[in-house]
């Protein structure tokens, strides 16, 4: 059995008192692989045997040991299965933690279902029940730094979801926006594009989505609601820190001088202790 790593990170917002909390991001939870066989459990397993699991049971007790909460931000599980969702009920439920929904939170089989705004809708009632956080929108304050959590996991952010930001600005705390996808970087984009045909990544602008595979492009071309909430979150000066998953790499770097960072998956053994100061 490996040991979890813990990567330590300070994420400057202009706060006088240090805050932690354990980023846990893409941890695939592989229970009842729907294949009959272990096609999935194989991808998620890297290391040894039920390691996803493993590593993901290490960072909680860490997070427990060290009396800060976690910020999941998505794709607990691989797909949605009986075995998961009994996962996510054990270990959740002691848990203080805050989730951002991911793209296989919603996902019955990966690969063979369109993935749309209807199937989300669809899928989202399998989910939400064993899932403390409003998987759409949801926010919780902190000694007064506001995490605010929504779901950009099909690479849209629509505009209720703005709206529902701009209130969480007026109450007037810094705010630490988690989301599965990342936002669109140069830095970003070029990390995940030399092992992808495209970056996974929410907001891609127009020459860089020129250079996807058709399906990919259509999949990643962001809404006019997208690109209106990513504006706001570059202009909102409340917005300090982007935390997000999906694209399994440790990556940091700015949206509009604020931080941004992605966590590798946890099923591959990494975690990130975030210092907000
Ligand atoms: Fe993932
Ligand atoms: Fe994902």
């Amino acid at each position: 059995m490996k040991s979890l790593r813990i990567i330590q990170t300070k994420i400057p917002i202009g706060i006088e008192k240090p805050i932690r909390f354990l980023h846990i991001t893409d941890t695939h939870i592989t229970r009842d692989d729907p294949s009959g066989g272990r096609r999935r459990e194989a991808v998620f397993n890297v290391d040894y045997e039920n390691c996803a699991e493993d590593y993901f049971l290490q960072a909680i007790a860490y997070a427990k040991k060290e009396n800060i909460p976690v910020l999941h931000t998505g794709d607990m599980i691989d797909f949605l299965s009986k075995g998961n969702f009994d996962f996510m009920d054990r270990w959740f439920a002691d848990l203080d933690y805050m989730y951002a929904a991911g793209n296989h939170d919603f996902c019955h089989w990966v690969g063979r279902a369109k993935e749309d705004y209807a199937y989300k809708w669809e899928k989202i009632k399998e989910i939400a029940p064993h899932v403390k956080s409003n998987l759409y929108f949801d926010s919780r304050v902190i000694d007064g730094v506001n995490f605010v959590t929504l779901d950009d996991s099909y690479y849209l952010i629509s505009d209720a979801q703005t709206e529902m930001l701009r209130a969480e600005a007026a109450k007037g705390f810094p705010i630490v926006l988690a989301m599965h996808t990342p936002l669109y970087t140069k830095a970003f984009a070029d990390a995940v594009m030399e092992s992808n045909p495209c970056a996974y990544v929410t907001g891609a602008p127009e020459e860089l989505l020129a250079r996807y595979p058709e399906d990919r492009r259509k999949q990643q071309t962001p809404d006019e609601a997208t690109l209106r909430a990513m504006q706001y979150i570059k202009d909102e000066p409340l917005i300090r820190a982007i935390v997000t998953g999906h694209v399994h790499r440790n990556l940091e770097d700015t949206v509009a001088g604020k931080p941004q960072i992605a966590t590798r998956g946890s099923y591959e053994g990494d975690v990130r202790e975030c210092i907000l100061c």
